[in-house]
């Protein structure tokens, strides 16, 4: 399969899930790519669009400040990472996410905003999320301090779903311009749409290799091959959670890829965390990195509770050729590294790292990417998203609801005296003791 990365499955899956299982589960996926799995279609939308609404940007805008969390910030996040060292266009703008409420964080963040030359881009699918909206006052309101109703109208696009919620009204009453989150898209699973390819294209990357890579991923599945690598990752993965793993590593040897290590622990948790049955499954999602993490969480996924998975991602390029310079005239153990490449030592770690654990039996798959730009990491954000819908759906879960993160949601409403909600107020009050109120 002609894909920008080789997927290599663990090669001890205990008890395969049947062929037929998988036939009717990849079936029903396929088939849902008009409804709950519209992010199939995603490699294949236009984005004429966003690239037009990038390109007439006022040039004064250099920088763009994105607000939005969970889905709506870390695959964004986790692109601008990865593809950095990737050639940018020369219009490429200085993009960074702010995603948390944590006034120290929110205030860095408006130190380096400037409504002279930054845009504000809030990115939320439902238009109703705390974080989102109270960033939005603060930034919206410093637009309007500063630069008047023209500041509003130039200096924000808003992206959100093309008709409800209450950034969509924001929209209609400031006159900005606006980007549509497709209502089918899931949240977690909206990377490939305007909520991450403003972003990743304000940055100055190529949409169009990346959803082409993407869409590399999502049209082999048509063909309803069950050697097509997401489609392994997902039987052996669920074979895996059936048989009592109770946590996914994804172990990138790659700083770049830490966030997209974030990225998907928040897509496994989120989408497979649930009830099923008379029970409940789901993996922790748990990110590591290599080699830092060798002298972390090694020890743990070595010679701990043996109920792991781990995937390692391993990339090629680009990177810098460093030689290690000859220094054993100062002690002869330097000489071991002397000559070699930097990445040649790296690679020695994680091979290392990898036999290590093989010998130890533990489960490890890996997927290496020879080339880590644009066209790749489209491929790789598909192909775990297919992995995880896939999964949902062989387990018999819904990976696109995610009704366990309301309750917390509501009664924080109540905490800030939403009318109607003061009673889940004081019932969190109550819970939690006299020292919260
Ligand atoms: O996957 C999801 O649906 C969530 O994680 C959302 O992305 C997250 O809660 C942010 O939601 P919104 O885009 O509506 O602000």
């Amino acid at each position: 399969m002609n894909l920008p990365f080789r997927f290599t499955p663990d090669a001890r899956t205990p008890r395969p899930i049947p062929e037929s299982e998988v036939r009717a589960a990849l079936d029903r996926l396929v088939r849902d790519a008009e409804g709950p799995a519209a992010f199939l279609g995603c490699g294949r939308s236009d984005p004429t669009e966003v690239e037009d609404l990038v390109r007439g940007l006022p040039a004064r805008f250099r920088k763009v400040l994105v607000l939005g969390i969970g889905g709506s910030g870390l695959g964004a996040q986790a692109a601008l990472e990865a593809l950095r060292p990737v050639h940018a266009a020369p219009d490429a703008r200085e993009v960074r996410i702010l995603s948390n409420l944590d006034p120290v964080s929110v205030a860095a963040a408006m130190d380096w905003f400037d409504p002279a030359d930054t845009l504000l881009n809030p990115v939320t699918k439902s238009g109703t999320t705390v974080e989102t909206l109270t960033q939005f006052a603060l930034f919206a309101d410093r637009i309007r301090r500063e630069a008047g109703p023209a500041g509003l109208r130039e200096g924000i696009v808003i992206t959100t779903d093309p008709d409800r919620g209450a950034l969509r009204r924001v929209a209609r009453a400031l006159g900005c311009p606006t980007l549509p989150v497709p209502p089918k898209v899931g949240g977690r699973f909206s990377v490939l749409t305007p909520v991450g390819t403003f972003p990743i294209r304000a940055a100055g990357h190529d949409l169009r290799r990346l959803l082409a890579g993407a869409d590399q991923v999502f049209r082999q599945l048509e063909g309803r091959d069950l050697d097509h690598p997401s489609v392994q990752a997902a039987r052996t993965q669920v074979a895996h959670m059936l048989g009592g793993s109770h946590a996914r590593v994804i172990w990138a040897y790659c700083d770049r890829l830490a966030s997209f290590g974030d990225w998907f622990c928040q897509l496994w948790g989120e989408s497979l965390g649930k009830p099923r049955g008379d029970g409940a499954l789901g993996q922790q999602p748990v990110r590591a990195i290599g080699s830092t993490d060798q002298h972390s969480l090694l020890q743990l996924f070595m010679e701990g509770a043996p109920d792991k998975h781990l995937t390692f991602l391993t990339v090629g390029g680009p990177r810098p050729s460093l030689k290690v310079p000859d220094l054993s005239d100062l002690d002869p153990d330097l000489k071991e590294f002397a000559g070699r490449d930097v990445f040649e030592v790296f690679e020695a770690l994680r091979s290392g790292t990898m036999a290590g654990l093989i010998e130890a039996g533990r489960p490890v798959a890996r997927i290496h990417v020879p080339t880590l730009d644009e066209e790749a990491l489209g491929a790789l954000f598909a192909h775990f998203e297919v992995e995880t819908a896939l999964a949902g759906y062989l387990l018999g879960i819904d990976p696109f609801d995610q009704p366990g993160v309301e309750a917390g949601k509501r009664f924080a409403h109540g905490l800030l005296g939403r009318p109607g909600m003061e009673d889940l107020g004081r019932r969190a009050r109550a819970i939690l003791g006299e020292e919260e109120a």
